[in-house]
C-alpha cells in the first residue's frame, strides 16, 4: 500500500501541524510504503519571497527529519524536484472541467473575500491531483480541508481512465485524526492564518513567553472547571504523561488553581516532549550536505516512479511514439 502526502513550506511548523499531520505520517511510515514531500510549488501561491521560501523549505526538511521521518523507510523529497509532476499537471488540466475548479474552496473563498486569485490558485487542485497520481498512490492522509481536493483527483483520474483506458490508480483519502484539532494561543484552531501558533522548535525562552500569553478564561480561580472544555488542558494533554494528565484533570475538577502554574507545567512538558527531536534537528542542521543527499536520493526514487506513470499516461493519450 503506497501512502503519500505533501505539506506546504509556508512557515515554521507548529503544534497543530505536528499532532494533526506530521506525527501521523511518521506512524504510517512503519507499515506502508511512504512518500512524503515538501509542497514548494503549492507554496508559491502564497510565499512571494525567494529567500523566505528557501528558508521555509530548509526548515521543513530539518523538522521532518528531526521528528522521525526516516529516509530508510519513507521517500522524502521536494515537490519541484520531480518535473514529471508538472508535465502530468498539464495533461490533467486538459481533462479538467472549469466548473469543477470553480467549486473548489481555496479559490472560491478568495474570490468571495473580494481578493484577486491567480491561475495558480485556481488550478491548485490539478497540481495536487498530479502529485498523487504520479506515484500510483493508494492512500492520502489529509486534514478535512483537503478532502475536496482528493475528490477532484479521483474525478480527474476516473474521467481520464474512461477516455483513454485504465491508466491511473484511484487513491483514497484517509482523514487524519480529528481528535487532534489542536487549539491555538487564543483557544481557536491553531493556524498560521490566525496568528495563534506555537512553533515546534521555538527557542525555549520564546516558547515560554508564548505559553505564558495563552488566553485563559476569567472565571474565579476557586471554581471547578471542566478540563475538556479548556484549551490549556487540551494542550497539556498532548504532551503530559498519562498520570500527569490525570492529576491535572483532578485539579480542574476541584478548582482553586492558578493558570500560571498550569502554563509552567505545559511549558515543561512541551520542552521535554521535543527535547530529543530538538537535539536531532541541531545535528541535521550542522550537516546540510547530509540533508541535501537525503532529499536528492528521495527525488531520485520519486522520479523513477513518476517517470513510469508519466510514460504510461503519454502512451495512453498519444503524446508519445508518433513514429
Ligand atoms: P495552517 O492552518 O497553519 O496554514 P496547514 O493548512 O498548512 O496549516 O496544515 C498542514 C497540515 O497540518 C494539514 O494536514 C492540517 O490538517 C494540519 N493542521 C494544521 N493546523 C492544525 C490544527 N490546529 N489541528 C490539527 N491539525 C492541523
Ligand atoms: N494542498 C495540501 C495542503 O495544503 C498540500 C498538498 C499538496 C498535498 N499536494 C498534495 C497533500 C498531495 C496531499 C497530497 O495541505
Amino acid at each position: 500500500m503506497r501512502v503519500l502526502s505533501g505539506i506546504q513550506p509556508t512557515g515554521r511548523f507548529h503544534w497543530g501541524n505536528y499532532f494533526g499531520a506530521i506525527q501521523q505520517y511518521i506512524e504510517l511510515q512503519q507499515q506502508h510504503d511512504g512518500y512524503y514531500f515538501i509542497a514548494d510549488l503549492h507554496a508559491l501561491t502564497t510565499v512571494r519571497d525567494a529567500e523566505l521560501l528557501r528558508q521555509y523549505k530548509r526548515d521543513a526538511a530539518l523538522d521532518l527529519l528531526a521528528l522521525g521521518l526516516d529516509p530508510a523507510k519513507a521517500v522524502l523529497f521536494n515537490q519541484s524536484d520531480v518535473p514529471e509532476v508538472s508535465q502530468l499537471t498539464w495533461i490533467l488540466m486538459t481533462c479538467t472541467p472549469m466548473g469543477l475548479l470553480e467549486r473548489c474552496h481555496a479559490y472560491k473563498d478568495k474570490v468571495s473575500r473580494g481578493l484577486n486569485a491567480d491561475a495558480g490558485l485556481f488550478t491548485y487542485p490539478v497540481l495536487m491531483a498530479a502529485d498523487i497520481l504520479a506515484y500510483d498512490s493508494n492512500l492520502v492522509p489529509v486534514g478535512q480541508d483537503q478532502v475536496q481536493h482528493i475528490e477532484v483527483c479521483r474525478d480527474l483520474a476516473s474521467s481520464f481512465n474512461h477516455q483513454y483506458g485504465e491508466t491511473f490508480v484511484l487513491p483514497e483519502a484517509r482523514l487524519l485524526s480529528t481528535s487532534a484539532k489542536v487549539p491555538g494561543t487564543d483557544g481557536e484552531k491553531m493556524s498560521k492564518s490566525y496568528n495563534n501558533t506555537i512553533e515546534l522548535f521555538e527557542e525555549p525562552k520564546a516558547l515560554r513567553k508564548k505559553i505564558m500569553r495563552i488566553a485563559t478564561d476569567s472565571r474565579p480561580m476557586e471554581d471547578a472547571k471542566d478540563p475538556e472544555t479548556d484549551h490549556l488542558y487540551l494542550l497539556f494533554k498532548l504532551f503530559g504523561a498519562p498520570d500527569q494528565v490525570a492529576a491535572m484533570a483532578e485539579l480542574y475538577g476541584k478548582g482553586g488553581f492558578g493558570y500560571g502554574e498550569i502554563k509552567k507545567q505545559l511549558a515543561d512538558a512541551a520542552e521535554n516532549y521535543y527535547a530529543e527531536a530538538r537535539q536531532r534537528r541541531q545535528e541535521f542542521a550542522s550537516r546540510p550536505d547530509t540533508v541535501k543527499d537525503i532529499l536528492a536520493d528521495g527525488a531520485r526514487r520519486a522520479r523513477l516512479q513518476a517517470t513510469n506513470v508519466l510514460t504510461r499516461v503519454q502512451d495512453a493519450c498519444g503524446i508519445s511514439k508518433p513514429f
